[in-house]
């Protein structure tokens, strides 16, 4: 198996959300309140992956369910495992995004934010992440209701990658 570019780097995933996403959602609820959250993580196995790379993931989509909640709201966090995959879903109850863009969401510079306040790169970085190894984001929503994104990424163990890419890996 080739992954290209990620290193070992075990329970990355129970740091990447317990404990940097903890630290981004302080960041985040210092902005806007009142937001409740309701978290639920389910456990996920250890795997490879660049947890740098998904805490940015995670940042964004975080970020992007706190910026489409107006005056109060929620935000649901939920991971768990689902037949050899970890997922991990972001969920709002915001303003929602209206059909028309649901296809131009991911790509490069598409905002619908004030000039000054996004650039629109947010979901297209998280999209070429998620891809880079080898996992899916999928999003569904409804204007008025929320939006829901769902990340799916494979549990990639030490053992299913060749021991010389282990070896750059480290
Ligand atoms: N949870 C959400 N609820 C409603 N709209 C969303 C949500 N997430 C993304 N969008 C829509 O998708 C667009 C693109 O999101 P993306 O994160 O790529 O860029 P951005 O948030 O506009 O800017 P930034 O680069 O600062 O993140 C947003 O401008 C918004 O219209
Ligand atoms: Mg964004």
């Amino acid at each position: 198996m080739r992954i290209p570019g990620l290193r070992w780097l075990r329970n990355c995933c129970t740091f990447s959300l317990a404990s940097s996403g903890r630290k981004a959602l302080t960041l985040l609820q210092c902005k806007k309140q009142p937001v409740t959250l309701h978290k639920n993580y389910g456990d996920i196995l250890p795997f490879v992956c660049s947890p740098g790379q998904l805490n940015q993931v995670f940042f964004n989509l975080l970020r992007n369910a706190f910026e489409a909640i107006n005056e109060e709201g929620n935000i649901w966090i939920n991971t768990f495992m689902d037949n050899g995959y970890a997922v991990i879903q972001i969920q709002d109850d915001g303003c929602g995004i209206p059909q028309a863009n649901l296809s131009k969401i991911f790509d490069p510079f598409f905002t619908t934010k004030p000039i000054g306040s996004g650039t629109g790169l947010g979901l297209s970085l998280s999209y070429g992440i998620i891809e880079q190894h080898g996992g899916s984001i999928a999003v569904k929503s409804e204007i008025g209701k929320g939006t829901m994104f769902t990340v799916t990424l494979p549990i990639t163990r030490e053992a299913d990658i060749k021991e010389s890419e282990l070896q750059n890996l480290k």
